[in-house]
């Protein structure tokens, strides 16, 4: 018997999707203005918890636009964690300043609160905290680090919408807080993202670089380089849909990573896994459900489940392994073993609301099959 084929991501537009976009698409709102764009701002602030969300054009920008409100520039340095997803690093790069990649640590797989003060010199302007794969990032302890040093504390919470740090939402946590929606992710626009702080100085002069720099009190005056990262109407018609379901694609998310734990952990000892785990103080909302197996075992498992028609993908490699990245400068002379290791060990599972259980029993099968060899 052939299985289907099932992919690591897929979007899930069964709510009012189709309808909001079509109803932008009749009214003529396709382009950067329009009531959806109004009212995802609206709502996603208030999903937040926050005075303003800003929309714009993907997750990366977001960061972009958010280190040009904060005027991170030439001669800054971000603390960004070594192991997450190369925008995170660029968006520092595209500003003229440079990040400092920290180790993780390896159980929540997030940046190494204990290691980031020794990062810190007197050009560090910021600390980008990353919530990786929906788990929260160590708050609590990055802000004290920003309020002792007098750094800010930004998160990056692309993979995370709705996760929550001693019961309170991302995005609201820091100084200002940037997302994807991007078309794997909880929330998704096809292409998009948010910026979104309390702070009303950062939120004008975000809006401003969005908007090609233009003077807000005078039409068509430019008096800065600004750039065009507005988001659409019809993107936001989408988010509009998605946020009013995020209780239940974030349910499913959960139900998903629950599933896998339920059915790997009693042989993970045995296997040599490693599932994700939980800090006391987070909820994490598992974007994607991963797991850990030994370096060595890493790549073939991921072909032998490709044999079976399930995609996988490889956790990132840590930034300083890349071209652009490596120069010993960019960690300041030191090992990233955790980094390392994650890189190497770490897969994404199949994760997305139309994954039953027949599919969470064969994924997890083949995983067992595959690592016992
Ligand atoms: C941690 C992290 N930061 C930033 C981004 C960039 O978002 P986008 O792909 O929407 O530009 C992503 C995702 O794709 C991400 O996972």
């Amino acid at each position: 018997m052939t299985h289907p084929h099932l992919p690591v991501a897929q979007p899930d537009l069964g709510g009012n999707e189709l309808a909001y976009v079509s109803q932008a698409i009749q009214e003529g709102w396709i382009s950067s203005t329009g009531r959806f764009l109004t009212r995802f701002e609206a709502d996603f602030a208030r999903f937040c918890g926050t005075r303003h969300a800003l929309a714009c054009a993907n997750g990366t920008v977001a960061i972009h636009l958010l280190l040009l409100g904060l005027g991170i520039g030439p001669g800054d340095e971000v603390i960004v964690p070594a192991f997450t997803y190369v925008a995170s690093a660029n968006a520092v790069t595209y500003t003229g300043a440079r990040p400092v990649l920290v180790d993780s640590e390896p159980v929540t797989w997030n940046i190494d609160a204990n290691k980031v003060e020794a990062a810190i010199t007197p050009r560090t302007k910021a600390i980008m905290a990353v919530h990786l794969y929906g788990h929260p990032a160590p708050m609590t302890a990055l802000l004290d680090i920003g309020r002792r040093h007098g750094i800010l504390v930004i998160e990056d919470a692309a993979e995370a919408h709705g996760a929550k740090v001693e019961g309170k939402t991302v995005g609201g946590l820091g100084l200002a807080a940037t997302f994807s929606f991007y078309g794997n992710k909880i929330l998704t626009t096809g292409e998009g993202g948010m910026v979104t702080t309390n702070d009303d100085e950062l939120a004008a002069r975000m809006r401003q670089f969005r908007g090609q720099g233009m003077d807000p009190e005078r039409r068509y005056w430019f008096p800065i380089v600004g750039y065009n990262y507005r988001m659409t109407n019809l993107a936001a018609a989408l988010g509009c849909a998605q946020l009013e379901r995020a209780g239940g694609l974030i349910a499913h998310r959960l139900r998903i990573a629950r599933g896998y734990h339920d059915r790997l952990a009693p042989h993970a000892d045995r296997l040599g896994l490693q599932l994700a785990s939980e800090a006391p103080w987070a909820s994490s909302v598992h974007w994607l459900s991963c797991i850990r197996v030994p370096a060595a075992k890493r790549d073939s498992l991921m072909a032998f489940l490709a044999e079976h028609q399930i995609e996988t993908r490889p956790f990132f490699p840590p930034m300083h392994r890349l071209p652009m990245y490596s120069d010993p400068s960019f960690r300041q002379g030191r090992p990233l073993p955790v980094a390392e290791e994650l890189g190497d060990t770490g897969i994404n599972l199949p994760t997305y609301t139309a994954l039953g259980e027949a599919d969470l029993d064969r994924i997890c099968q083949a995983v067992i099959a595959g690592l016992a060899r």
